[in-house]
């Protein structure tokens, strides 16, 4: 869906020359989409010359194997003539690639399925690409080390995605800018359940094979997108002002500590709509899942239903967490960062929502949190508005100065003016993307109080104030 109010990216045309120069198909006339966005942190992450506003994916799993086969239509406009056009993915084995309805030319040059359409497109067609593809689906590894991608599990399988996991399990534009509505069916063998993000729309049972038709009609970025396949308990309730849930937990999730936690969904979610404005999507819920020991899943705002991938240890979800995925909803998902340095209006924001639950909850109070947020060494790494890479994506400056930032601009601004910023923001940019000049300039426009310097300091400045 096109990002609201946003300036078209930069097109990086000499990467795309580079990346699909290795022969086979000829170009004519038009130039190449490029290979990324021009994300200053994630260069190759999302693609140009095209905005996807549906994805229709239609997969089988076979946990015994690991294999994942079937297609992924992705719907989309044209946002220039192209000849050639990019999707993000990694691993597997595409056996076709149809532009509507008729083949097309493919490549793989690393994660970019370059397709070359039988005939080219022009500005503003909307077209659609039908990839048929299978394999088993990698993990992959982030800068900072961590998993994310594809993760096995014994009974089935968690897909998490932030940043760039998305592309380990369906070709598309992975990059937070571009958000579109998904319809995502699973089939497994009868007996396992599939859960995703939005609304099952419905299960259909035939040669003992079930497949779980989710439907997302709220725009969603590509590393919002999950689904966890196996054996779940579910509940499905609602929240007191209505919203529905689906939670569905891993049987051997066992710990009480998860369960009371989960229980407190429903007055989470209700308490934070109180904070944050209306609940942005129409239902809610919790994946909550066992990944193999060692592999280090971490917890994800997936829209709708946050994922909890527990391994040994702690409980899989632990309340300040299931707050913290919870409030992205609004800050991450419901407004998306238009870029990945963005990533602190995600981050600090969930940070800031787990200073406010503890102070509500009669424990530490948002001064101390803060107080304790400054005193840290780590804190001050660097400035949560310029990220030096991706490996520091979601490194402590990113939350807890990021959090710092929005402290400051309370004090500031006034308690008044400062909650009606936490419950219009997200409104503001309903369902789109957002950056953080959108931010400043948002908050600067609910206050007569200049918030240039405090922002040159908290948000942008290298070096540490002298006192908080
Ligand atoms: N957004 C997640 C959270 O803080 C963290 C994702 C971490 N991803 C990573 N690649 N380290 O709720
Ligand atoms: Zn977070």
């Amino acid at each position: 869906m096109p990002a609201l109010a946003r300036a078209a990216m930069p097109v990086l045309l000499l990467a795309c020359c580079l990346s699909c120069s290795s022969g086979g198909a000829v170009a004519s006339g038009a130039p190449d989409g490029a290979p990324g966005v021009g994300d200053r942190l994630l260069p190759e992450a999302g693609n140009g010359g095209y905005d996807v506003s549906h994805y229709g994916l239609d997969l089988s799993y076979d946990p015994v194997g690991g294999r994942l086969s079937g297609t992924a239509v992705v719907s989309a406009t044209a946002t220039q003539s192209v000849s050639r056009f990019d999707l993000d993915l990694s691993g597997l084995t595409v056996g076709a690639v149809t532009v509507d309805g008729r083949p097309a030319k493919f490549r793989r040059f690393g994660t970019e399925l370059t397709v070359q359409p039988a005939r080219q497109l022009t500005r503003g067609d909307r077209f659609q690409a039908t990839v048929t593809y299978a394999g088993v689906p990698q993990l992959l590894t982030d800068a900072d080390g961590s998993h994310e991608g594809w993760f096995r599990t014994d009974d089935g399988a968690l897909a998490l995605g932030e940043p760039v996991g998305s592309m380990a399990w369906f070709p598309g534009n992975d990059h937070p800018s571009d958000k579109a509505a998904y319809d995502i069916t699973v089939s497994v063998p009868a007996g396992l359940s599939v859960v995703s993000n939005g609304e099952l729309a419905g299960t259909t049972t035939a040669g003992g094979r079930t497949a779980f038709h989710w439907r997302v009609t709220a725009p969603m970025a590509t590393y919002l997108a999950t689904v966890g396949i196996g054996h779940y308990d579910v509940t499905r309730g609602r929240t007191r002002s209505g919203v529905p849930l689906y939670e569905a937990v891993d049987p051997r999730s066992d710990d009480p500590r998860t369960a009371a936690a989960v229980k407190r969904l429903p007055e989470i979610l209700d308490w934070e709509s109180t904070l944050f404005g209306p609940y942005p999507f129409a239902s809610s819920g919790v994946v909550v899942d066992h990944l193999p020991r060692g592999l280090g899943g971490y917890a994800l705002e997936t829209q709708n239903r946050p994922s909890f991938p527990g391994d040994s240890g702690p409980p899989a979800v632990q309340l300040d967490t299931l707050v913290h995925e919870l409030s992205h909803q609004w800050f991450g998902d419901w407004v998306t960062p238009a870029s990945w340095q963005d990533i602190w209006l995600n981050e600090g924001f969930a940070t800031y929502a787990e200073w406010l639950w503890t102070q509500h909850e009669g424990g530490t109070s948002v001064d101390r949190s803060a107080a304790d947020a400054f005193a840290a060494e780590a804190t001050w790494a660097f400035p949560p508005a310029a990220p030096p890479s991706a490996a520091e994506l979601f490194a402590a400056p990113v939350y807890s100065r990021g959090a710092l930032v929005l402290y400051e601009l309370r004090r500031a601004m006034g308690d008044r003016a400062f909650s009606t910023l936490l419950r219009t923001w997200p409104a503001a940019h309903a369902g789109g993307t957002a950056d953080t000049a959108d931010f400043t300039a948002f908050a600067q426009r609910l206050t007569t109080h200049d918030l240039t310097p405090l922002l040159r300091t908290w948000l942008y400045g290298k070096a540490k104030p002298a006192h908080l």
